[in-house]
């Protein structure tokens, strides 16, 4: 066995008691603690004496479990004052280095050369001062915070599919309802979509339609300072045309604040945000690039858990292309108007070409529903020929068929600015399309009334066969 000894006490009188043992070679003497690391390197030694009078303000023990994972075969001979028991950050730091492989030499108030000797001779082992280890177990006792393995996330490839929770509202002709359906659709998911971990999904609306602004009057919301206008306004100091974005950081981080703020909660919904700007006139927004939507979207795709946007019907609109684009889908609105159909028919070969055919879904607004018209008595004097299970027979992937609803209740809700997913038990009429919302809606994001609803319907038109109220079911 090899037995040199590196002397690092840092106490004169020791070192000359110490070599004067039998069976040592002494080759080296540090002075500064912050020379030990190197003196080891340099010299080699088996053992190294050391005590806390090292001169020096660096951690010891630092320096010690540095040196002993440099160098695991070596023997530290460690001498120090043993610790109160109370002093936990002391015994913890002991601890530390009983963990690293250094037992401490425990010294009480002195220490004879006689028990130094022995201690070179006799290494103090691991049971000798595990005590030291006490906080250290107590710490991971208490440390019932497990973490869990998450799987990995698959990448998103935005530039094909989209942002996963970005839908958009079409239709290729204007006046089919595209508004109406955007606002129902948000405002149901705001208010009946299931919650998740205690939270109502925070849902955004975005007006997208800048010949036709209309979601500020359908949820009367109206903003001087912060509305479409003022959002674009910003967004447009720091990034240009290109897409390149201004590198100062706190101006980015002051405009995201701003747009986001624009985003008005609707009042009856507070979880849903409504970016709007009824007043707006044609001139104020007229000038709205591709860029400034394409950056509100990626900022509000990850601000909200669900965007809505109402959007143009022209493709030749330069705003709505790239909105088609970064959303995940897109429902076009559709009627039972066959010209409509047939038109929209001949749309999808652009659809396709333009790669975006694979996200739309069709939507079928004002479908003609003659069980739930006899019910607020309505009859029509003819049979209607081409019908909804005529467009699904086309090839329209339809999300959803939504009724034609009575001309008095869609515009006094209109006027009132309440979505008619908002109607309570009270308003049998309007349990049709509610329904029929809830069903679209639960697609993107599970509804909670939807169950209820579909049990209501039913009820009511049981009721309705029954033969009770034949004649205009809900009419006074
Ligand atoms: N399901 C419906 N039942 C009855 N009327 C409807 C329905 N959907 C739309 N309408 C009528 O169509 C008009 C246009 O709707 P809107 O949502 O403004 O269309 P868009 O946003 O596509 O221009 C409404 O004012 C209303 O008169
Ligand atoms: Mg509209």
């Amino acid at each position: 066995m090899r037995n040199d000894v590196l002397l690092a006490t840092g106490f004169k009188k020791m070192d000359e008691t110490v070599t004067k043992f039998q069976g040592y070679q002494f080759i080296g003497q540090v002075n500064y603690r912050r020379e030990l690391i190197a003196s080891v390197k340099n010299l080699n030694p088996d053992i190294v004496l050391v005590s806390d009078m090292l001169s020096g303000t660096e951690d010891l023990t630092d320096i010690l479990s540095r040196i002993k994972m440099e160098k695991p075969s070596i023997r530290i001979l460690y001498m120090t004052v043993a610790p109160n028991a109370n002093d936990v950050p002391r015994v913890m730091a002991l601890g530390s280095l009983v963990l690293a492989g250094i037992y401490p030499f425990l010294i009480e108030k002195s220490v004879t050369p006689t028990q130094i000797q022995y201690a070179m001779e006799n290494p103090v082992r691991r049971e000798d001062v595990e005590f030291l280890l006490k906080y250290h177990k107590k710490a991971s006792e208490k440390n019932n915070s497990l973490f869990e393995l998450e799987e990995e996330l698959e990448q998103d490839d935005v530039e094909e599919d989209g942002y996963k929770n970005v839908f958009n509202i079409s239709s290729i002709k204007p006046g089919t309802g595209k508004s109406f359906i955007s606002v129902n659709l948000s405002t149901i998911v705001a208010k009946y979509g299931k919650k998740k971990d205690g939270k109502a999904p925070r849902v955004a609306l975005v007006e997208a339609d800048l010949q036709n602004l209309s979601l500020g009057t359908l949820l009367s919301i109206e903003d001087d300072k912060y509305n479409l206008k003022t959002a674009m306004e910003k967004i447009a100091t720091i990034v240009n045309d290109k897409g390149d974005l201004s590198d100062d950081m706190e101006k980015v981080e002051s405009v995201n604040r701003f747009v986001l703020e624009c985003f008005r909660p609707y009042h009856k919904v507070k979880n849903l945000f409504v970016l709007t700007g009824s007043k707006l006139t044609m001139e104020e927004i007229e000038n709205i690039q591709p860029f400034q939507y394409i950056y509100l979207v990626e900022l509000i795709a990850n601000e909200f858990d669900i965007v809505f946007i109402d959007t143009n019907s022209s493709l030749a609109h330069v705003t709505t292309y790239p909105l088609l684009r970064l959303a995940t889908k897109t429902y076009y609105v559709l009627n039972l108007d066959f010209n409509n159909v047939r038109n929209n028919t001949r749309y999808k070969t652009t659809l396709e070409n333009l790669e975006i055919l694979h996200k739309v879904e069709y939507i079928l607004n004002e479908d003609y529903v003659p069980e739930y018209m006899k019910m607020y008595g309505v009859e029509e004097p003819e049979e209607l020929v081409f019908t909804a299970e005529h467009v699904r027979d086309s090839d329209f992937n339809l999300a959803g068929t939504l009724p034609m609803i009575p001309k008095s209740v869609f515009l006094n809700r209109l006027y009132s600015a309440e979505p008619i997913v908002l109607d309570e038990t009270g308003a049998p009429y309007t349990l049709l399309p509610r329904l029929e919302f809830a069903r679209i809606a639960n697609q993107i994001w599970e509804i909670d009334n939807l169950e209820w609803l579909e049990k209501e319907y039913e009820k009511q038109k049981e009721e309705f066969s029954d033969g009770k109220k034949r004649k205009g079911f809900f009419s006074r």
